[in-house]
């Protein structure tokens, strides 16, 4: 198995509210001195500091040294693709991130015709090179491009298999368009797979911030065949904190079949 590069909580993100809880603490201590007025402050640098503890600690869960959550999510992903080890079909991974989920993918079949599509943008530790760099080091060849999900430049029924994890929910709507970023990235990948072929998505999809009312979502999937929804917190038996509604809470995997095979 090949080491995992990267993680879901970018190690800057916790950095930054080490910083502001510190800073805060010290600038109400100090200031404290020469003004009880200053003491205030404690209550957010405590609120940020606890921030801060929650995301190190989901951070280590999602890792392998911690109970490896995220390749556990990515290895329930595979599962319900159901792919026998002689399996060539062609999957697509919506917003593929450093290629982990691929990784394990080739470790199950390694003659699947993979692609991964992403933005690769600054909020994250991932990059196309190192996506590619990765797989070829572990003998695996994947089509990389950089894409957004809500535009996906692929034909309609392009490929057997797609896959989405932790993706959607950052997907922003296109100006002019009706559908909420989330709605339309789904829409999409139901698009480019082919009639007979398999998704399996996991997002956000109980949270409402996201997308919105349930019968919206209903209405994107309702044609698709034996959708299967499942609460990943409940299906995986997640702990705190990686089970808060900040965290996986809300989360859930969709699987099901585009009909007309
Ligand atoms: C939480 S990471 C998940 C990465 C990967 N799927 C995994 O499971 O490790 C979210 C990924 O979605 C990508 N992303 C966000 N918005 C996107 C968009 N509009 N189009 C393509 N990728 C996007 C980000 O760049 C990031 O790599």
């Amino acid at each position: 198995m090949s080491a995992q590069t990267s993680n879901w909580i970018p190690r800057r993100r916790i950095r930054v509210a080490v910083g502001l809880a510190l800073g805060l603490g010290v600038t109400s201590v100090v200031g404290g001195l020469w003004s009880p007025f200053m003491l205030v402050l404690l209550a957010p640098a405590l609120a940020v500091g606890w921030a801060a503890f929650v995301m190190l600690r989901i951070r280590h869960q999602l890792s392998p040294g911690g109970g490896g959550w995220e390749g556990r999510i990515h290895r329930l992903v595979i599962s319900r693709l159901e792919l026998a080890p002689e399996a060539a079909p062609s999957v697509l991974d919506i917003g593929c991130g450093d290629a982990s989920l691929l990784v394990a993918l080739f470790e199950q079949a390694p003659r699947v015709a993979a692609t991964g599509v992403d933005f690769w943008g600054s909020n994250w530790d991932y990059a196309q090179a190192a996506c590619e760099a990765r797989l070829s080091r572990l003998g695996h060849r994947a089509a990389f491009g950089r894409m957004d999900a809500a535009r996906l430049e692929f034909p309609d029924a392009s490929f057997d298999l797609v896959v989405s994890v932790m993706c959607f929910h950052e997907v922003r709507s296109p100006a002019g368009a009706k559908m909420r970023g989330p709605l339309l990235a789904f829409s999409e990948a139901l698009r480019v797979l082919r009639p007979g072929g398999v998704f399996v998505v996991v997002d956000r999809f109980g949270d409402a911030a996201d997308y919105g009312a349930p019968g919206d979502l209903a209405a994107v999937v309702e044609a698709t065949h034996g959708l299967r929804r499942e609460a990943l917190v409940e299906t995986l038996g997640v702990p705190w904190p990686l089970r808060t509604r900040r965290a996986l809470g809300p989360v859930e995997m969709l699987s099901g079949r585009k009909p007309g095979a």
